[in-house]
């Protein structure tokens, strides 16, 4: 079978996902079609969401489609995902009988699992969403897991659609900035990796700002980011220092995630987190900028990550990223199964 999964942005040309972006874009303006007729996409939650779920869902019905949601909070048998185990704990069901069963009935499956924070080295093998993948016959689609590929498509649609707009040129060689914001609990660096990974991918020179040297994200996707921004003629800034950071930036997207070295240890981390509230996004570090558009992935916490002055501003494009998500993801399912 001639199968191609959406796991992670790395896997697939910057010209595929243009072309993806470009049929997005083209969906905004005619929304409902008939390219997923009979077809039927299950979704599969392990963590909360309102977005995907709802764009996800939205986006198969505009196209003829039908979603099935399912969680295991929500009536399904909690599932294995380890090869070889004795079941004998929680889990009635395993991923192979999941995943072979729901490619019976289902054309594609989306998958959200967050990880487990307590072992990075565990946490980033993306056992649940690899797993499918294995032992799917339909194309599997990354819902957020230790990265949110959909998110990174709905943003660069939004960045292009804005810079486009406003005479401002394409993405290639806009400074983009990556900001590590504070917030009271320790979150997923999913989203963080990929804003570093697409921002590189899309020919724009990165900048990572976050306080300690204990925040900088994992090398995988550090590594990645440096391949893709070498091979467009860049490289990837990694900073501690607010005022270097802003200065002359073209995009400023804005997450808190917890620091990889206390995964499972968050006690010490939460000492160091709340030293640095003075990193929210607000309107003295924008005046740094060159006028720079400005994004979260949401949810956010207001005045906590990002000021309302800045989140309410005209530079702030995070409604049509969140927006873009159900567009992008239209084209997404078209592109693995229309
Ligand atoms: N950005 C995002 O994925 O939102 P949800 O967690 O609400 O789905």
């Amino acid at each position: 079978m001639d199968m191609k999964h959406f796991l992670n942005t790395a896997d697939w040309s910057r010209d595929a996902l243009q072309a993806m972006i470009d049929d997005a874009r083209a969906m905004k303006s005619a929304r409902f079609g008939d390219d997923l007729k009979n077809k039927t996409v299950a979704l599969l939650f392990l963590n909360n969401s309102l977005r995907t779920r709802t764009s996800f869902d939205v986006g198969a019905q505009e196209l003829g489609g039908h979603a099935v949601v399912l969680s295991p909070s929500g009536g399904m048998w909690p599932l294995e995902f380890e090869d070889g185990v004795v079941m004998d704990g929680d889990a009635e069901e395993h991923v192979k009988e999941a995943a072979k069963v729901l490619s019976r009935y289902c054309d594609m499956i989306g998958i959200r699992a967050f990880p487990k924070f307590l072992d990075w080295q565990e946490d980033r093998k993306d056992k649940i969403l690899n797993a499918f993948a294995k032992y799917a016959d339909v194309p599997v689609i990354n819902m957020e897991t230790i990265t949110h590929p959909c998110q990174e498509m709905a943003h660069v649609m939004a960045l292009q659609e804005h810079f486009e707009k406003a005479g401002r040129g394409g993405l290639d060689g806009k400074k983009f900035v990556l900001t590590w914001t504070y917030h009271p609990k320790p979150l997923n660096t999913a989203v963080a990796n990929s804003a570093l990974m697409i921002a590189a991918k899309f020919g724009m020179k990165p900048t990572l700002l976050c306080p300690t040297e204990d925040f900088v994200l994992d090398d995988r996707y550090v590594e990645q980011a440096c391949k893709d921004a070498g091979a467009n003629g860049h490289g990837v800034t990694i900073t501690h220092e607010i005022k270097e950071a802003y200065e002359d930036a073209d995009v400023v997207y804005a997450k808190s995630w917890g620091a990889i070295p206390f995964f499972g240890n968050w006690e010490p981390e939460k000492g160091i987190r709340d030293r640095f509230k003075n990193f929210i996004v607000d309107e003295n570090k924008m005046a740094l900028t060159n006028d720079a558009l400005v994004s979260h992935c949401l949810p956010m916490r207001r005045n906590v990550k990002m000021t309302d002055a800045v989140f309410d501003s005209p530079n702030c494009i995070a409604y049509d990223e969140a927006e873009n998500r159900l567009h992008v993801q239209k084209a997404i399912m078209k592109a693995l199964v229309g």
